[in-house]
Parts: C-alpha cells; sequence; structure tokens
C-alpha cells in the first residue's frame, strides 16, 4: 500500500522554495501507485494537487489537502520512420531533459523550449511556449487516469482545447486527470531556423551569428535559446522563482492604438501563439486583439529589478519575480499583488497569473 505523509514541508518542492506545508503528502512512481492513490475512499473528499516539479506554483498558504509528487519516469519510441519519430514520455520526467535529449538525437519541434524548468506532465497543462514554438505544435496526444474513477483515457490534440498558455486541464479539468505520459511527433529533417524572435533589446538571429555561421543548425538554435534565456531568467538552481510570474495580456485595439501613444515601439503578437511577427506586420494591425508584453510595461510602471524585503524582480526582466532566503508566501503574494494593482492603475488593463495560485 502507497505510503501517505502527514505534514509535510514543501520547501524542496516548489522552486520558490517557499516553506509551506501540506496536511497530506504521498509519491507516486508507477501506475499502480496512482490507482493506490485513487482508491482510498478517505482521500474522496479531500482536494488534490498534483505537483510536478513545482516550477509554476504559487503556494500564498499550507496547503490542506493531499498533494501527489509525480515521480513517473521512462519514454519509449512508439513509431519511426525516416521523417519523424513519435516518443511517449512519462510525466514525472525533467522537461529540461527531454528537450536536450531530442535535440542530441537530432530531432526537430521542441529545441525552443530548452530551459523552461518542470516536468513533461506539466507541458501540456499550460501549453507551454517560447519563441514560437508551441507545445501543441508536436503534440500528439497523452494518457490521463480520472482520479475520481481511476479510469484511464487517451486524450487526442482536439480533446486538450490548448490555447495560450492554456489547457482543459488548466479549467474545466482542473485536479481531475492525473497525466500518466504525453506522445511528441518530431520530425527528422531540421529545415531552417525561425530566427524572428527579438525582443527590445536582443534577437535570436544575433545571438545565432555572434557563436556560428550560417546555414545554423539545430544545435546551434538550443544554444542560442539556452544563452538568450541564461542572459535574462535567473538560474533556477541558484534562485526562488517561477518564470514569468503573470500571462501576456490581450487587448483591443483601440487599447493598442492608446498605448502606442506612449510607447510607439511596444510590440503587439498574435493571440493564438508565441508568434513574432514584424512590428508593422499588417495582418495584426487589422488584428481586433492583440496580445502585448507584459513585462515591457511593468518595466516602464518601475518594477524591473525592484525589492521590497525578501522579494523582488529580476535586474533584466520585470515579469520575473524573486524569492529571496526567508521569503514566506504571504510576503510574495503581496507583492505580487502590488504589481497587478499598479499595472491596473497606470494601464487600466488586468495583469492574469500564469502560474497557479493555491
Ligand atoms: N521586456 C521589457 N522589459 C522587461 C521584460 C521584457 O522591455 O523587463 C520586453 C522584451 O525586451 C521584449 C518583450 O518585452 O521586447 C517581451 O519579453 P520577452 O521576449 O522576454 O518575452 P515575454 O513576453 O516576457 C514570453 C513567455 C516566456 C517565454 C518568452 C520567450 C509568457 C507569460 N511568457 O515572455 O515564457 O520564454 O515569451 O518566448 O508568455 C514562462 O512562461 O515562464 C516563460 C518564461
Amino acid at each position: 500500500m502507497i505510503a501517505i505523509k502527514e505534514n509535510i514541508s514543501l520547501q524542496k518542492d516548489n522552486t520558490l522554495h517557499l516553506d509551506v506545508k501540506t496536511r497530506f503528502f504521498t509519491e507516486v512512481h508507477s501506475l499502480n501507485d496512482i490507482v493506490d492513490v485513487t482508491n482510498i475512499s478517505r482521500f474522496k473528499n479531500t482536494p488534490i494537487l498534483i505537483l510536478g516539479g513545482g516550477a509554476n506554483i504559487l503556494f500564498t498558504k499550507n496547503y490542506d489537502g493531499l498533494v501527489i509528487k509525480n515521480s513517473l519516469k521512462g519514454k519509449k519510441i512508439i513509431k519511426e520512420n525516416n521523417n519523424y519519430v513519435i516518443i511517449e514520455i512519462r510525466s514525472g520526467e525533467d522537461w529540461p531533459e527531454l528537450v536536450a535529449y531530442t535535440v542530441e538525437n537530432n530531432w526537430v519541434g521542441i529545441e525552443n523550449l530548452a530551459y523552461i524548468p518542470g516536468t513533461v506532465g506539466a507541458s501540456p497543462v499550460q501549453n507551454i511556449g517560447a519563441y514560437g514554438q508551441s507545445l501543441e505544435d508536436t503534440f500528439v496526444s497523452l494518457e490521463a487516469i480520472e482520479l475520481s474513477s481511476g479510469k484511464i483515457k487517451v486524450f487526442a490534440k482536439e480533446d486538450c482545447e490548448f490555447k495560450y498558455r492554456d489547457s482543459i486541464f488548466k479549467s474545466e479539468l482542473k485536479d481531475k486527470y492525473f497525466i500518466i505520459s504525453i506522445r511528441l511527433k518530431l520530425s527528422k529533417h531540421f529545415k531552417s531556423v525561425d530566427s524572428s524572435y527579438h525582443s527590445r533589446y536582443e534577437s535570436l538571429e544575433e545571438e545565432l551569428k555572434s557563436f556560428a555561421k550560417p546555414p545554423f543548425t539545430l544545435k546551434n538554435v538550443y544554444e542560442a535559446i539556452i544563452r538568450i534565456r541564461q542572459k535574462k531568467l535567473p538560474d533556477i538552481n541558484k534562485v526562488g522563482t517561477i518564470g514569468s510570474t503573470f500571462a501576456n495580456p490581450f487587448i483591443n485595439k483601440k487599447q493598442l492604438l492608446e498605448l502606442q501613444k506612449k510607447f510607439p515601439d511596444i510590440q503587439f503578437y498574435p493571440v493564438d501563439k508565441m508568434k513574432y511577427p514584424s512590428i508593422n506586420n499588417p495582418n495584426l494591425q487589422g488584428a481586433d486583439i492583440v496580445k502585448i508584453p507584459a513585462g515591457w510595461l511593468l518595466e516602464e510602471a518601475g518594477w524591473k529589478n525592484k525589492r521590497i524585503g525578501n522579494i523582488g524582480t529580476h535586474p533584466d526582466h520585470a515579469l520575473c519575480v524573486i524569492a529571496y532566503k526567508g521569503a514566506t508566501p504571504e510576503e510574495f503574494y503581496s507583492f505580487t499583488e502590488n504589481m497587478r494593482r499598479d499595472f491596473k492603475e497606470k494601464y487600466k488593463i488586468d495583469l492574469e497569473y500564469e502560474v497557479n495560485i493555491i
């Protein structure tokens, strides 16, 4: 029978290293373990939280429920030919290690998602994305177990209802299913690099040119992405962080025109994916709703490299909030709520959390 512990600290299990406790805690290593958990009748009415790497969770207080730590490991090839490979990866595998493994094998499709902390099981929940790639681009299906019944179900891509940083597992089916594994279809042919990503301060193209010569390879792209991220995002092994704390907001054209009066250069993107078209893309100018970079506006509002007590924003990225040693959950939440309030006051735009608030 699976061991259930009581009153356990989650400090090692969240990347902010906040010292919060959970009432009950268990760790699953196999499908049997999950079935065991779903069969425990005393937990039928207890809130359940599935924890991967804890890289996208903001605990605001102790958790009065059962935390299930996901340690399901393993990956295998389901289908392979000269053009592509379909791989199945268990949900407790480390995402950055998976990306490294695919690049090592010269499989194309998730290289831009390098250096995103967390587990494989969390990747479809929020449809992770960066530098023009999203998980949905290579996603085939996933297998999950319904916690209330113990039944296994396969979700095809359409069933997952992927949107920008969102899926059915973040809304309607939140905490109802345990994702066992995901399948990805990766190409064996690296065509050319989409190096259109450019921020206010740097570009993927320039980064590539700084250490490699065209035509760039898959490994070059992987390395360039890691270099860009290392420059402006903190090292998760050194400081407490959850990456982008807020999602980039959607605004309408009228609001965009208003913002452009003050910030003529502000970037804006299509709503659906993280694509980086040129700023003057006519299709975008015509769009009714666009996505804008919260980090940019937060910097303009003075939130870059700002520190209050044990909480602060990154010196090079205002969207990235850091918990320093001794930080409490209450302190962190109050800091981020302050950011939201100020944003609303200055821009009349709501800033929504990208991370899960518990
Ligand atoms: N910017 C500033 N000041 C800042 C931060 C950003 O001016 O303090 C500017 C940048 O220079 C750039 C624009 O705002 O021109 C957008 O910033 P960036 O390119 O860094 O991307 P982002 O919109 O902040 C999103 C994702 C990231 C992902 C990057 C790269 C969200 C919420 N975040 O960030 O994902 O890595 O694009 O594609 O969608 C994450 O979700 O944890 C995450 C890191």
